[in-house]
């Protein structure tokens, strides 16, 4: 009678544990399954790589001359000139033909090649 009972008692606690595995193996699934999900959703986004680098050089002029180059305040704006204006200026800028208090350190920090990038970005906005 014991060991009936122990048989039995056994056979319960074995078949919650299957039954505890089984769920454990649908959670997996459906992890796995949301991750092939995810991953399908995201690739587009990695394909096309975030923003362009004319975009990512310009964010850095965001800080002093404004969203977008709109100014909010005592710096000027950038929005509404044109790519020949800001390249020329950054230009100048960069030989120390424009004296600035800060724009010519700036300038410095640029190829040729991200301040025509920079200034053709700024150029469409204020196209737009
Ligand atoms: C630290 C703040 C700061 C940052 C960052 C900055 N600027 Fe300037 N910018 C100025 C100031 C201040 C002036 C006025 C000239 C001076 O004092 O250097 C100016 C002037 C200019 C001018 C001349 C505007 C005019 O009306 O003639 C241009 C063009 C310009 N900046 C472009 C840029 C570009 C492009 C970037 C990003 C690569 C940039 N600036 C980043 C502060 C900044």
């Amino acid at each position: 009678m014991l060991i009936l009972h122990f048989y039995l008692y056994t056979l319960v606690v074995f078949l919650v544990e299957v039954r505890s595995i089984l769920k454990y193996e649908e959670k997996m699934k459906k992890l796995f399954y949301s991750m092939i999900f995810i991953s399908i959703w995201l690739l587009p986004n990695l394909a096309i790589g975030g923003p362009d680098r004319a975009t990512l050089l310009s964010m850095s002029c965001a800080a002093c001359h404004g969203t977008d180059g709109k100014s909010p305040g005592a710096m000027p704006s950038l929005y509404g000139k044109s790519s020949k204006y800001i390249e020329d200026t950054m230009l100048r800028f960069r030989k120390g033909e424009r004296k600035g208090t800060v724009m010519n350190r700036i300038a410095k920090g640029y190829s040729e090649a991200d301040i025509k990038l920079i200034a053709s970005y700024f150029g469409k906005l204020a196209n737009k």
